[in-house]
C-alpha cells in the first residue's frame, strides 16, 4: 500500500504499514500510535485556564492505551467498576478520578466510595440519595440538559436535568448532606458545532446564579466531552473550541472557577488504524458486497449510529460502488453502503482510519468472532 492517506501523518502511515509487513499477527487488529495519542494529551486543555483532564475511559479501555495516559499524567473518567478496576490494576490514585455516569449501579458506587473517589454527577432525586447513602459527603456536580444539535452521537436523550429542575436538586442534595460543587453538561459526542458549548456555557451560568441564590456556592464546571475527530470531513480543531470555552467562562463566571473537561474521542481516536482483511466480495441485488472481518458486532458498531470511517485498500483498480459489511451471518451487520473504494483482491487487506475510539469497546464476541486485539505501535 504506498498511498498515503492525507490526513494521517507519513509517521504514522509509515509505522502502521511496517507493522504490517513485519508482523505475524494476523488482522483484525487495531493499531495505536502512541506518539498521536501524546500530541493529543499536549493540546487537550491547554486553552482553557484552570482545567483539568479527565479521559473517558469508556472511548478506549485498552489495558496499555490507559498506561500510556497514565503516564502522561491524565486524569480519568469512569461509568463502572470495570473501568474502576482497570485503573485501580495501575495504582492510579482516588484524587485523578472522577465519575460522571448521571446513574451508577449498586455495586459501583459501593467500590467507587471503598476507593475513596469523590466527585460524582447526577441528574436525579433517586440518585442523590444513593450517594448520600454509599459516599456521604461526596462532591456532587449536577448534569444540565443542553442542546446537541450538530454533534454525530447526540447524547442529550437519556441524560440532564432541565433548568428549574436542576437547581432543586443542587438543594436537595446539599439537604441529603452531600456536597453541591458545580454542574456538568455535555454537548454530544463528535460535535461540530462550536454553538453547542457557547449555549451550554450560558445555561451553566444561569443555574450557578440560581444556586448562589439559594446560598449554595459552586465552584466546578464540568464541560463533558464532545470535541470531534475527522473521519472523513474536517472538523473544528480543539484548540479553536477551547478559547471559545474559555472565552465564554471567563466572561461569565468568577476567576476563580475550575474547569473540568472529559474527552474521550479526541483523546484517542485519531490515533487508531484497525487492519482488516478482504473476505468475500459478491454480486446480489444489483450491488457489489464487499464483505471484511470487521464489522459491526466486533469494532464497528458506531458505522450504525452514522459515523462514516475513511476507508483505505492498497489496490489501483477500477473505483466502485461498495455495500460493506462484516464477517457476521446477521444482515444488520451492514457497515456502511455506497462506499467508493477501487476494487480489492480477497486476501486484500483493508484499513480503516480514525478507528481508536468507540470501536474496541463496543466489541462484542457474537457469532464466534473474536474481539480484535489492540496494539501501540
Ligand atoms: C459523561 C461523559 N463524559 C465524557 C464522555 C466522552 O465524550 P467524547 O467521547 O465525545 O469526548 C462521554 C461519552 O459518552 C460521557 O458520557
Amino acid at each position: 500500500m504506498d498511498i498515503t492517506p492525507d490526513f494521517i501523518s507519513k509517521k504514522t502511515w509509515d509505522k502502521v504499514l511496517n507493522y504490517i509487513a513485519l508482523s505475524d499477527e494476523p488482522p483484525p487488529y487495531l493499531l495505536m500510535d502512541r506518539e498521536v495519542v501524546a500530541e493529543k494529551v499536549a493540546i487537550i486543555g491547554k486553552n482553557i485556564r484552570n482545567a483539568k483532564v479527565f479521559y473517558a475511559v469508556k472511548a478506549n479501555p485498552d489495558i496499555e492505551v490507559i498506561k500510556l495516559l497514565n503516564s502522561l499524567g491524565v486524569g480519568f473518567e469512569i461509568a463502572s467498576e470495570g473501568e474502576l478496576q482497570l485503573l485501580a490494576s495501575l495504582g492510579v490514585g482516588a484524587e485523578r478520578i472522577i465519575t460522571s455516569n448521571p446513574t451508577k449501579t449498586f455495586r459501583f458506587l459501593e467500590q467507587a466510595a471503598a476507593y475513596g473517589i469523590r466527585y460524582y454527577s447526577y441528574d436525579s432525586a433517586a440518585e442523590v440519595e444513593k450517594l448520600a447513602r454509599y459516599a456521604p459527603g461526596c462532591n456532587v456536580y449536577v448534569r444540565l440538559s443542553v442542546p446537541n444539535e450538530g454533534s454525530e452521537w447526540p447524547l442529550s436523550k437519556k441524560f440532564g436535568a432541565e433548568m428549574d429542575e436542576a437547581a432543586n436538586l443542587i438543594l436537595y442534595a446539599k439537604e441529603k448532606g452531600l456536597t453541591p460543587v458545580g454542574i456538568t453538561f455535555h454537548v454530544g459526542s463528535q460535535c461540530n458545532n462550536v454553538y453547542n458549548w457557547n449555549t451550554a456555557v450560558e445555561k451553566a451560568r444561569e443555574l450557578w446564579e440560581m444556586a448562589e441564590q439559594n446560598g449554595i456556592k459552586l465552584r466546578v464546571l464540568n464541560i463533558g466531552g464532545g470535541y470531534p475527530i475527522r473521519y472523513t470531513k474536517n472538523v473544528v480543531d480543539v484548540t479553536t473550541i477551547e478559547k471559545k470555552v474559555d472565552k465564554a467562562i471567563y466572561q461569565k463566571f468568577p476567576q476563580d472557577i475550575e474547569v473540568f473537561i472529559e474527552p474521550g474521542r479526541a483523546m484517542v481516536g485519531d490515533a487508531g488504524i484497525f487492519v482488516s482483511t478482504v473476505i468475500g466480495k459478491a454480486s446480489r441485488g444489483g450491488e457489489n458486497w464487499l464483505h471484511i472481518d470487521v464489522g459491526v458486532f466486533n469494532g464497528l458498531m458506531e458505522s450504525v449510529g452514522g459515523i462514516k470511517y475513511t476507508y483505505v485498500v492498497g489496490s489501483r483498480s477500477e473505483v466502485k460502488t461498495w455495500t460493506l459489511v462484516g464477517p457476521s451471518c446477521d444482515s444488520f451487520d451492514v457497515i456502511e453502503r455506497d462506499v467508493e473504494l477501487p476494487e480489492p483482491e480477497v486476501g486484500n487487506r483493508l484499513l480503516i482510519l480514525s478507528s481508536g475510539a468507540y470501536t474496541i469497546s463496543y466489541a462484542s464476541e457474537f457469532n464466534g468472532f473474536s474481539i480484535p486485539k489492540t496494539i501501540l505501535i
